[in-house]
């Protein structure tokens, strides 16, 4: 595993994931690397593949993730780039099955900052055929893809089974300002427009009282913490089909 960010819940899950499998893993600060000097991502690629049976990076850079799984012949799993993370959403789309059943023609509304892990959901909705609605400030808006943009938070919200939100800051993007995303702010009034058992989701790390309220998170509505453990139990099915895949004996 290779981190160039933070990470408690990729990292650990990934970690306690291959040794629940009987594998090993090791972690690798992408700093210390010779990536980060001179060395090609091609010669990188190629080395790591003779070492391990599958590699994960969390990197900024989506095209670098690109190239890396390119010039491998392991799995390259993404655990975050800036443009997507496709672990959390399996993780999300497991979570949500788990408290509501089939994920397919749930209403899932997102709220705050149009990201990487929105983007996601964004490529999850016409796999698994859920309704997905955007409501984000209005030069976030994305441009295409399955999701319906609806500007007012409150219309969003209505008859909602999972209402979702991150950061407003994403790593990488400190010093933002965040005061365009205080209307779409998860707060109780949001909560009491969608369905009386929807849930409330977050991949964390959480800005308290920020993208959601405390009072939201104190509620039966938030999953965020059988959200988190799911990432564990994802990993496990990720590193399992990659492996297969690879025609890797666990
Ligand atoms: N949700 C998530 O990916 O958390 P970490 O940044 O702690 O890995
Ligand atoms: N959007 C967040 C997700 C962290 C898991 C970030 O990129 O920092």
């Amino acid at each position: 595993m290779v981190f160039d960010k933070r990470s408690t819940r990729t990292r650990m899950s990934f970690e306690v994931a291959m040794k629940q499998l009987g594998g090993h893993t090791i972690v690798m600060n992408a700093e210390e690397m010779q990536i980060t000097g001179a060395e090609s991502v091609d010669d990188t690629a190629k080395v790591l593949s003779r070492f391990v049976d599958a590699a994960m990076f969390r990197i900024s850079s989506h095209e670098k993730l690109r190239e890396i799984a390119n010039c491998a012949s392991i799995p390259i799993i993404n655990g975050l780039t800036d443009h997507s993370h496709p672990c959390q959403i399996m993780a999300d789309l497991m979570t949500i099955e788990e408290k509501l059943g089939a994920v397919k023609g749930k209403k899932i509304v997102w709220f705050g900052d149009y990201n990487n892990v929105a983007r996601t959901f964004m490529q999850a909705a016409p796999v698994w055929d859920f309704e997905l609605v955007i409501s984000c400030p209005e030069d976030l808006r994305p441009s295409d893809g399955a999701a319906r943009y609806v500007p007012d938070p409150k219309s969003a919200a209505e008859n909602a089974d999972v209402i979702v939100t991150d950061t407003w800051v994403s790593m990488g993007q400190e010093g933002k300002f965040i005061d365009k995303f205080m209307p779409y702010q998860v707060n109780e009034g949001l909560m009491a427009l969608a369905k009386n058992d929807a849930i409330f989701m977050h991949c964390m790390p959480i800005h308290r009282n920020q993208e959601v309220t405390d009072e939201v998170l104190a509620t039966q509505a938030s999953v965020i913490y059988d959200e988190a453990e799911n990432r564990l139990h994802a990993q496990k099915a990720i590193l399992t089909w990659c492996l297969e895949n690879a025609g890797v004996t666990i």
